[in-house]
């Protein structure tokens, strides 16, 4: 069976990776094509199986490595999002990148997870000719044309990941930033995969597959309401009907200025890079 975009699995439990990748084989699927992780995922489950005991911040980081482990020999061929962690207020372009290169040792089919920060580019911009990269927090098209311009020396595989729930819940129609990331990028070399994240229904599903949206990663509770209806593709007539939700305009940019000079800034990516943080530190203790 062929679909549209490839299917990652939004979580932090390995054992929600293999039954994802079971049933979607079950379906006629060949399975997970890659997993996508964050701080407060991996938290989640690590407060979950262990009744909020706390462990040191190496503890926590190995019980990262731990769970990444688990997923790559569940999709060994599936790509897998690392994410980089720290405090806001310091973590640097520096840490971000002493991070990545350790992370990236850890499985061999990981990637890794970037803020789609002022600092976050400039360690994915030296990264992204280092290994495989994913900018999440993503929320503005401006931000996609920098990372465009960021990454343009790339050795592998570069991901951006538009958040359309966390848009969606400040009434804003989040899918409306994969439909202008996907549009702006046909003026490019295509080097930049739009990974449709936040993902939340099933509606977000069926228009990021009609979009054709590289990439969508999807939390269980979806995947399987998904699985359950036959894997169902939205028709060529398909209307993404989204009531109270204001529209994103699509914006004129061109890909060629330097990185630096488009607007990065969303509240939306600073108040998720703190979240990040504060939710990884509810295990730390
Ligand atoms: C994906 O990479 C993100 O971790 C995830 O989709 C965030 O989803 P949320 O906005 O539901 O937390």
């Amino acid at each position: 069976m062929q679909l549209p975009s490839n299917i990652y699995l939004d979580g932090g439990d390995p054992n929600e990776t293999k039954e994802a990748d079971r049933l979607l084989k079950k379906a006629g699927y060949h399975g997970l094509d890659g997993q996508t992780t964050n701080p407060t995922l991996i938290a989640k489950n690590f407060a979950a199986k262990n009744g909020g005991k706390k462990v040191s911040m190496d503890g926590a980081i190995g019980e990262y490595k731990r769970v990444v482990g688990e997923m790559s020999n569940v999709i060994p061929k599936g790509k897998i999002s690392i994410q980089v962690i720290g405090n806001p207020a310091t973590l640097t372009t520096a840490e971000m990148l002493a991070q990545a290169r350790d992370r990236i040792t850890w499985i061999p089919n990981g990637v890794i997870k970037f803020p789609c920060t002022t600092a976050g580019l400039g360690a994915v911009e030296t990264f992204c000719t280092e290994g495989p990269v994913n900018i999440t927090l993503n929320f503005s098209q401006e931000q996609a044309a920098a990372v465009y311009v960021a990454t343009k020396a790339h050795a592998t595989d570069v991901f951006i990941s538009p958040f359309v729930g966390r848009l969606d819940d400040k009434g804003e129609n989040g899918m409306d930033v994969v439909a202008n990331e996907l549009e702006m990028y046909k003026m490019g070399d295509g080097h930049v995969n739009v990974l449709t994240a936040s993902v939340r229904t099933m509606k977000h599903l069926l228009y990021a597959l009609w979009l054709k949206s590289p990439v969508i990663t999807i939390p269980f509770k979806v995947l399987k309401e998904w699985v359950d209806g036959g894997l169902t593709v939205p028709p060529k007539d398909y209307i993404y009907d989204t009531p109270g939700l204001t529209e994103i305009p699509y914006k004129e940019l061109s890909l060629d200025r330097d990185w630096k000079d488009y607007d990065l800034h969303h509240d939306l990516t600073d108040a998720g890079v703190a979240k990040f943080w504060e939710d990884w530190q509810g295990i730390v203790g």
